[in-house]
């Protein structure tokens, strides 16, 4: 069953490059007076609404925006309890300190499957109706065996991705040491089923370089790809481990130093994806950057040029910026601007918690990476869509199996979109705090 969008005021594609018009609110792959076609999972065709091909439905958007569905690349929905208290006293004037996790696995270890299950699939709802189509999600509120194993797998029955986060915190009574064998031996090995990554958390009062380096090399040989959570509370090694390791992201990043950003930068000289390497699939793109050249279909689907396993070879380590955490901890704004010209790929998102960031609002994180961090709109989309797609490996081609690529509005891509009630994006930061998510297509099915 073939559905037509048209009448698309402003469509974000997020897939062509090309120079943004300044003053024009036009960015990289904006096309005006568009339309898309939606079959089954996939996106069928993407063009000029005057040359859209006939459907079996039609949706007409009005002259409203449309724009690829968020990729929530790092969320932890997996817990029970909340810390109002601790909130309270932050904003009474003390600081953040990792210590609160122990607060929330007391409460997630003690709460029954059954409840976990309804606070999931009450969060998953949330992040849908604001336009999350994709989304990660994280343990670490179990932190032994058995409760690291649940989490795991209740995750996996909710959210698309699930992440083993058994490096958290040391509990509470236990030896740092003896900690971190467990996390690199029988936990792994009990959870690894269930995950496709594994993240730490390298930081002063959780895991030292050193631990860090054990985790993140027993995770890689066990065949999980890797993420990192660091320079969140302080310089630190985080960064730099993750470029080393071959992260695919590493996350908060607001402590940082030139070297860090060299370092993220370098690991994307090779990179092959749009707005990479010069003379590759790149300048492909550039080619398609004015509306005329994509009118046809034939020149859309050779858009997926790029799209292959190079770009996924050759992709570096996302800076992940949390601007909604920067905010409920207040901490220095992670630099996502210094970051963006240094020439790293970024990408925004969620880091919905008890602890920092009790959110799944996206929009409101790409509202304040405008508002508050130097991105153009049409930055903060492409970070909170595309960059969290690549923070994932779910930016280009379709896996074996069967994965489509996510985060970017094209041909072959999974159908995930939402319908903005304004004209533009721009709104989004226009416009902050308005609940502006009016319709959402998650693999091609409307669910709001
Ligand atoms: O990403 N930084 C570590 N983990 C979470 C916070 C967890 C908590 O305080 O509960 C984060 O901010």
């Amino acid at each position: 069953m073939a559905l037509l969008i048209d009448s698309i005021g402003e469509l974000s594609t997020q897939h062509l490059t090309g120079e943004a018009s300044p003053g024009s609110g036009e960015g990289a792959g904006v096309l005006r007076d568009a339309a898309v076609v939606l079959d089954g999972e996939r996106i069928a065709w993407v063009g000029p609404a005057r040359h859209a091909p006939a459907a079996d439905e039609r949706f007409d958007a009005g002259g409203r925006a449309v724009l690829p569905g968020w990729v929530d690349s790092h969320s932890h929905l997996v817990f029970a309890g909340d810390r109002t208290a601790e909130f309270e006293a932050r904003m009474a004037g003390q600081a953040y300190a990792a210590g609160g996790i122990g607060v929330t696995m007391a409460a997630t270890r003690e709460a029954s499957d059954a409840e976990l299950r309804r606070l999931l699939s009450a969060r998953l709802a949330e992040a849908v109706a604001g336009g999350t189509t994709y989304l990660e999600t994280k343990t670490g509120y179990g932190l032994d065996v058995p409760h690291e194993v649940r989490s795991a797998v209740l995750a996996g029955e909710f959210v698309d991705e699930v992440t083993y986060l058994g490096a958290h915190l040391v509990p509470a009574g236990a030896d740092a040491q003896e900690y971190t064998d467990l996390v690199c031996g029988e936990m792994l090995k009990a959870v690894l089923p269930h995950v496709r990554w594994a993240d730490v958390f390298c930081e002063r009062g959780a895991f030292s370089e050193e631990q860090s380096r054990r985790v993140l090399t027993a995770c890689r040989d066990a065949g999980l790809g890797l993420r990192v959570h660091g320079n969140q509370l302080g310089p630190g090694p985080g960064v730099r481990l993750a470029v080393e390791f071959g992260a695919a992201s590493v996350d908060h990043v607001n402590f940082l130093d030139e070297a860090d950003v060299e370092a993220l930068a370098g690991s994307w000289v090779h990179w092959t994806g749009p707005g990479g390497a010069p003379g590759q699939a790149g300048e492909a793109q550039d080619s398609l950057a004015s509306q005329d050249s994509w009118a046809s279909q034939d020149s859309l689907a050779s858009q997926d040029a790029w799209a292959s396993q190079d770009s996924l070879a050759t992709a570096g380590t996302v800076a992940t910026v949390l601007p909604a955490c920067d905010l409920s901890t207040r901490a220095p704004l992670a630099p996502a601007r210094r970051l963006l010209d240094a020439g790293v790929q970024v990408a925004i998102a969620s880091n919905c918690n008890p602890g920092t960031s009790y959110t799944s609002s996206v929009a409101y994180c790409v509202t304040t990476a405008v508002l508050q961090m130097g991105l153009s709109v049409q930055e903060a989309v492409r970070a909170a869509t595309f960059g969290g797609a690549l923070a994932l490996r779910r930016h280009a081609g379709v896996d074996a199996d069967g994965q489509r690529a996510v985060g970017s509005i094209a041909v072959g891509h999974r159908a995930d979109l939402q319908l903005l009630d304004a004209p533009s994006a721009t709104h989004l930061a226009y416009r902050p705090g308005m609940p502006l998510t009016s319709a959402v297509w998650r693999a091609g099915r409307r669910v709001r």
